[in-house]
C-alpha cells in the first residue's frame, strides 16, 4: 500500500468511528427557544433546563475558568437514552467562545472553558434539550 493510500484509509476509519459514536439526530425533536414564562417564579421544568454559569479564578495568563452546568436550584437535567442535553454553547457578549456536544446516557450537561473576561460585559449559555428545546441564561461579568 502506498503511503498516501494508507493515510486515506486511516482518515476514512477515523470518520467511521466518529459516526458510530454520535447520537442519532432523529432524537432531536424540539429546537425551539424558550424563556421563563414568569421570570419571578420559574417552574421546576424551566429550572431543570436552564444553564447555570459560574466564573472561577483566572489563570496566570488572565483566563478565567467558566463552568456551565444544566439545571438550577439543585434540579439537574437527566441524561438517558431518549432525553438529554445534546449541546451547550457559551457566548462572551455576542461571540461564541465554547461549544460541547454530549451523548445520551454517557455524558451529562457540562461545559468548561478558560475565557479572557477583561473586556466582556456578559456571559450567556444556551442548553439544548433534545425533547424540550433551547434554554438560555445570562450573567453580568
Ligand atoms: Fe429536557
Amino acid at each position: 500500500m502506498e503511503r498516501r493510500d494508507a493515510i486515506k484509509t486511516l482518515a476514512a476509519a477515523s470518520l467511521a468511528i466518529t459516526a458510530a459514536n454520535a447520537y442519532d439526530e432523529k432524537l432531536i425533536v424540539n429546537t425551539n427557544d424558550y424563556e421563563f414564562k414568569d421570570p419571578q417564579n420559574p417552574t421546576d421544568y424551566e429550572l431543570k433546563h436552564t444553564p447555570a454559569i459560574s466564573i472561577k479564578d483566572a489563570d496566570k495568563a488572565g483566563f478565567s475558568l467558566v463552568e456551565v452546568t444544566v439545571g438550577q436550584k439543585g434540579i439537574i437535567h437527566p441524561s438517558v437514552d431518549n432525553h438529554w442535553i445534546y449541546q451547550i454553547e457559551l457566548f462572551a457578549d455576542d461571540k461564541r467562545v465554547g461549544i460541547v456536544d454530549l451523548e445520551p446516557s454517557v455524558s451529562r450537561g457540562y461545559l468548561a472553558a478558560r475565557v479572557q473576561l477583561k473586556d466582556v460585559k456578559k456571559l450567556r449559555a444556551i442548553a439544548r434539550c433534545n425533547l424540550h428545546g433551547n434554554f438560555s441564561y445570562t450573567v453580568s461579568v
